[in-house]
C-alpha cells in the first residue's frame, strides 16, 4: 500500500500533516528535482515542444531534446555515447538483449534489485544466484556452474539502496577478469554520487571501466525521470538495434529530456557538490559510529537501521518527528520486524540539518 502523501518544499523539507519537517526521504542526491534550472527547463520545453513524440525513436519520435540529453550524459560520464529510456527498471531489461550472446551464464548477487532479477530472467540463458556481496560463494558458483570456455556475465547493484552496502568490486573484477566475463552494474544511486568525479560505483573501486556495463537512472543523483545506459557507440547501437523494449516504446518526454539536459549542465558546473556530498556522509556516518551505531565507513550517502521491533521504532518516530525531521521509515519485504529506517543526505542539506539528524538518532540510541 503507498505511503502517506508528502508535499515537497524548499528542497530539504516536507509538508507532514501541515508541519514542515526536515526531509532525508527520497534519493534527490543533489536536490536537483527542484532546482530552478531545472523546472525552468521542463517547463519551457512543454511549452515549445509539447509532451511526447508519441512515437518510438526508431519511427518517428526521435527528437533533438533526447540526442541533446544523450550527448549530455556521454560528457558527464566520459563514455563515447548514451541511451536514454522511459525508466531504470527498464535499464538492464534494454541493455541485455543488445550482449546476451556474448555470456553463457549469468550470476545474480540473492538480493540485487528486482529489475535485474526481472531482466535476467527474461532471457534464454542460465541464471545462478550467489550469497550477497560473497566473492568466494561467487567464484564457487562458477564453478559448478560455468562450462570451460564460456564467459560469465555478473549481475549487481553498485549500491544496494536499502542498506547503502557496497559489492565488492574490485573482487569481481579480477574474477571476471579470470574467466573472461564482465559485471553488469544497476549504478541507479551511484552515478552522479560515488567516484572523484560522479562516473560511479565501479571508479570509487577502481576498476577498469572495460570491465563493467552500466545501467543507471536520470531519477536520483539527476533528479528528473528516465533510464540510462553509458558506454561505447558501438554497445549503444547494438542496444539500439536488438533491444524490443526501446524499440517499441514511446521515447522519453521531451520536458524531462530537457530537465535532464539541464541537470547535467549545472552538475557538470558543479561537480564539486558530489566530492561534498560524499565527504558529508563519511563524517555523518562516523559520528554515528561514535555513537554506537553499526555502520559502514563508506561515502555512500544513505545511513540506515533496522528496528528490533514496531514499538522502538514508534519511539524512534516520535522523537525524529518531535526534533522537525520526517520519520522515513522503510516497511517492506525482507526488513527487520520494526522496519528500518533509511536517511538518504543530499549536497543541498545544510550542516545543521546533518547535526540535527545525528542528535536525535544519538540520543535515542543511548
Ligand atoms: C537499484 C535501483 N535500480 C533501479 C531502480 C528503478 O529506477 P527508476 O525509478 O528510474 O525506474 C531503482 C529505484 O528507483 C533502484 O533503486
Amino acid at each position: 500500500m503507498p505511503a502517506p502523501a508528502l508535499t515537497f518544499v524548499d528542497r530539504t523539507y516536507v509538508l507532514h500533516r501541515n508541519r514542515r519537517l526536515i526531509y532525508f526521504g527520497g534519493t534527490d542526491y543533489h536536490r536537483m528535482s527542484s532546482h530552478p534550472e531545472v523546472t525552468d527547463a521542463m517547463c519551457a520545453a512543454a511549452r515549445d515542444h509539447g509532451i511526447s513524440c508519441t512515437g518510438s525513436r526508431v519511427t518517428t519520435g526521435n527528437h533533438p531534446l533526447h540526442e541533446a540529453l544523450e550527448a549530455k550524459l556521454a560528457a558527464f560520464f566520459r563514455t563515447e555515447a548514451a541511451l536514454v529510456f522511459a525508466s531504470g527498471y527498464l535499464a538492464a531489461m534494454v541493455l541485455l538483449p543488445a550482449i546476451v550472446d556474448e555470456f553463457e551464464l549469468l550470476l545474480l548477487d540473492e538480493t540485487a534489485h528486482p529489475c535485474l532479477s526481472d531482466a535476467a530472467r527474461m532471457l534464454n540463458k542460465p541464471v545462478v544466484t550467489y550469497a550477497h556481496n560473497d566473492p568466494a560463494d561467487l567464484r564457487k558458483q562458477l564453478r559448478r556452474h560455468l562450462l570451460a570456455g564460456k564467459m560469465p556475465l555478473i549481475v549487481t547493484d553498485g549500491v544496494f539502496a536499502a542498506r547503502g552496502d557496497l559489492p565488492p568490486l574490485a573482487e569481481y573484477a579480477a574474477i571476471a577478469e579470470a574467466s573472461g566475463g564482465k559485471i553488469l552494474l544497476d549504478d541507479c544511486h551511484a552515478m552522479g554520487v560515488l567516484g572523484d568525479s560522479g562516473l560511479g560505483s565501479w571508479e570509487m573501486a577502481g576498476i577498469k571501466r572495460e570491465m563493467i556495463y552500466q545501467t543507471g537512472t536520470l531519477s536520483k543523483a539527476f533528479g528528473v525521470f528516465g533510464g540510462v545506459i553509458t558506454g561505447s557507440k558501438e554497445l549503444i547501437r547494438r542496444v539500439e538495434e536488438k533491444s524490443m523494449v526501446f524499440i517499441g516504446s514511446t521515447g522519453l518526454p521531451l520536458p524531462l529530456a530537457a530537465a535532464g539536459v539541464a541537470s547535467l549542465e549545472w552538475l557538470t558546473r558543479h561537480r564539486e557538490v558530489i566530492g561534498m556530498l560524499q565527504q558529508r556522509a563519511l563524517a555523518t556516518k562516523q559520528r554515528l559510529r561514535e555513537a554506537g551505531l553499526n555502520l559502514e565507513s563508506t561515502p555512500v550517502p544513505i545511513i540506515a537501521f533496522g528496528m528490533a521491533d514496531p514499538e522502538s521504532a514508534g519511539r524512534m518516530s516520535q522523537a525524529l518527528l518531535d526534533a522537525g525531521i520526517y520519520p522515513s521509515l522503510i516497511n517492506y519485504p525482507g526488513t527487520p520486524p520494526g522496519g528500518l529506517f533509511r536517511f538518504a543526505l543530499s549536497s543541498a542539506h545544510t550542516d545543521e540539518q546533518l547535526a540535527l539528524l545525528v542528535e536525535v538518532i544519538d540520543f535515542a540510541f543511548s
